[in-house]
This record gives C-alpha cells, sequence and structure tokens, in this order.
C-alpha cells in the first residue's frame, strides 16, 4: 500500500463548539502535511423543498436568511480556529447535512472528513449525533470525530 499522506481534508462546522475544535485539529493536520483545507456548513432547506423541487436547491434561490445564518457560522469558525499558513477555502451547502457532507468531501477527493461528536442540537444527548453517527456510516474516506 501507498503510505497515507492526505492532500485535501474536509472539515464540517455547525457553529458549535465541537465543530470548532474538529476544524481547529483539521487545520493543523494541515499545516503539517501542507494539505488544502475546505471548511463546509450545510443548511437545512425549509420543509417542503424536498418533495416540490426533488433536489437541493442553489443556496442563492433559498434568500438571504439562510446564507446569512451560514455566513455567521463560517465568519465565526474562521475567527476560531487557528489558520496561520493554512490553504482553506470556506464553502456553503444547501441539504441533508450528512449526506451533503460526504458527497462534497467525496466530489474532492478528500484524504479525511474531521467533524465534531456531537453539534448545535438543542437535545443533550448520550450518543453521538445523528448528523456525526450517519456520516461515519456513509463516508468513502476516513473520519475522523473530535470529542
Ligand atoms: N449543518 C451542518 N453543517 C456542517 N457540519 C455539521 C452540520 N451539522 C452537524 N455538523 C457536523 O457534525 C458534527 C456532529 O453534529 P450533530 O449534528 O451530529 O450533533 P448534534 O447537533 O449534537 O445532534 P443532532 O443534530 O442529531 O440533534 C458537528 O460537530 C459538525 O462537525
Ligand atoms: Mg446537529
Amino acid at each position: 500500500m501507498t503510505p497515507w499522506s492526505p492532500n485535501v481534508i474536509v472539515t464540517a462546522t455547525d457553529g458549535s463548539d465541537q465543530s470548532l475544535r474538529a476544524a481547529n485539529v483539521a487545520a493543523g493536520l494541515c499545516r503539517t502535511n501542507d494539505a488544502e483545507l475546505f471548511i463546509v456548513t450545510v443548511v437545512r432547506p425549509p420543509e417542503g423543498w424536498w418533495g416540490i423541487v426533488g433536489a437541493p436547491p442553489p443556496a442563492e434561490s433559498l434568500g438571504n436568511a439562510l446564507s446569512d445564518a451560514q455566513r455567521v457560522v463560517l465568519e465565526k469558525t474562521v475567527e476560531s480556529v487557528d489558520l496561520s499558513g493554512v490553504r482553506y477555502q470556506t464553502i456553503e451547502e444547501v441539504g441533508d447535512p450528512a449526506t451533503q457532507l460526504a458527497r462534497f468531501a467525496d466530489e474532492r477527493n478528500a484524504d479525511l472528513l474531521v467533524i465534531g461528536q456531537r453539534g448545535a442540537g438543542l437535545v443533550e444527548r448520550i450518543m453521538v449525533g445523528s448528523v456525526a453517527d450517519r456520516i461515519v456510516h456513509i463516508a468513502t474516506m476516513p473520519v475522523l470525530v473530535v470529542p
């Protein structure tokens, strides 16, 4: 086997403390491996879009409210994480978070997907969050789950 050495790392942020810690781990790994970092946030479209449209609409067509919320999440992440010396891009996606994150990472041939064990969900959980749980099941690359 060829040695594993990441060129592309994707991290998923919902603005929660755990997702910020995950992004910080991802940034550190990018720095030491000279890898490119994608910081991705996914917004769920309002109920109804799925049945009518059949596919997630582009972010622009959902109006300003959703993309404003995404911008806040991405700004908070970029401010909180040490990104010095890291080549990074922020990405906004629309749809089911786990599905979109796994698809995006797959399309970019990511070598690693870094996520938080839990997120911004209001319910205090004993188990891992539902997005993290689903990503671990459907991802096509290694997943690093940060507590
Ligand atoms: N909308 C999202 N966009 C990007 N990343 C997300 C999103 N939602 C969750 N994540 C990622 O998944 C990790 C786990 O969050 P998850 O949503 O599974 O937990 P939770 O919010 O505590 O639980 P639940 O959403 O099931 O109530 C987060 O730390 C983040 O890395
Ligand atoms: Mg959540």
